[in-house]
């Protein structure tokens, strides 16, 4: 991520440009090549692949809400439609791919479950994808609306790198534990802006009796066992929380280690659009551009 945003960045100036960077794209990027990694072992998107320009606009379109009902529904078989075939087609190629192979390699998640299901059914891959993606990446993208928008807070979390990573050295996971204000940054971040501020409805599907109570059909429950609310709660919380948690914080700790932000064209940070969009998640209506300047050379 932090090596595509220097080379738009750099692109863009040689056209001439401010060096002005469309930050939800590469935001959007690094969970689902993330998530690619885990279930197919490897990066499925590049900055300028066709299919990740299209995924992410069939998330965005797919999942506009404020629009008469006929057409949310219209709109969404179709887009999810598109996001769907995108996907479908990572995985026929990987069955092409087993077709051919020799040798049994180590297997992945996606080896795993076409395996178990013979057919390849994929919908419990596709869920991680749709799940992991635009949740991470619009938490990321609030966050840093929130940083630069309060220029003081930006200024505290980059002393704060500075002081725990020093002057060059790659950043650890290990060090997310000595990051308390970044840590504070991102609570925050989710606490004004949750991914998913009316979580996932759950509805019980029959009447149940349970130790004498009785619940009704279409009884919408809430959950139990409260972590951290903007992940859900008690059996249905999110499965990613813990993945999520590191990979927020190691995307945020980058973005200000590698880089000073500005918001270019004399803007002020009051003049940040922080309106909200409806759609899968909760995003920013207009999405955030900032001028990238490189500050430490990556290890
Ligand atoms: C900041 C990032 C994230 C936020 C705010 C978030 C939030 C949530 C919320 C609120 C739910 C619904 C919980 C409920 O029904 O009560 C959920 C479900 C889920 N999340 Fe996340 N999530 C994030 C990242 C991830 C990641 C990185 C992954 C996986 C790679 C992931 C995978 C899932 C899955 C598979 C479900 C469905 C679980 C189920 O239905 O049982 N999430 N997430």
């Amino acid at each position: 991520m932090i090596r595509y945003i220097e080379e738009d960045a750099v692109a863009s100036r040689e056209r001439g440009e401010e060096g002005k960077v469309n930050l939800p794209h590469f935001f959007f990027l690094m969970p689902f090549n993330l998530v690619g990694n885990l279930v197919l072992s490897r990066d499925l998107l590049s900055s300028r692949s066709k299919e990740g320009k299209e995924f992410f606009d069939a998330m965005n379109e797919g999942a506009t809400y404020i629009r008469p009902c006929q057409e949310i529904k219209r709109n969404m078989v179709r887009e999810m439609g598109r996001a769907m075939k995108i996907m479908s087609s990572f995985v026929e190629d990987r069955i092409d791919e087993v077709k051919l192979r020799k040798e049994k390699p180590t297997k992945d998640l996606l080896d795993a479950l076409l395996e178990h299901t013979g057919e390849g059914t994929i919908s419990n891959q596709n869920e991680m994808f749709f799940a992991g993606s635009e949740t991470t990446s619009s938490t990321m993208e609030w966050a840093m609306a929130e940083l630069l928008r309060n220029p003081e807070s930006m200024k505290k979390a980059k002393e704060e790198l500075d002081r725990v990573i020093g002057v060059y050295r790659k950043i650890e996971e290990g060090d997310m534990d000595n990051l308390s204000y970044l840590q504070a940054v991102t609570k925050e971040t989710l606490r004004l802006h949750p991914a998913l501020p009316l979580l996932i409805p759950r509805n019980g599907m029959r009447e149940t009796n349970y130790f004498g109570y009785l619940i009704p059909r279409r009884h919408r429950s809430l959950g139990q066992n409260f972590e951290l609310i903007p992940f859900g709660s008690g059996r249905r919380i999110c499965v990613g929380i813990s993945l999520a948690h590191k990979v927020v914080h190691l995307a945020l700790a980058s973005l200000l280690y590698y880089f000073d932000w500005e918001l270019g064209n004399n803007m002020s940070p009051e003049a940040i659009d922080m309106n909200k969009r409806f759609g899968i998640t909760v995003i920013k209506l207009i999405p955030l551009e900032a001028i990238s300047k490189k500050r430490v050379m990556y290890p």
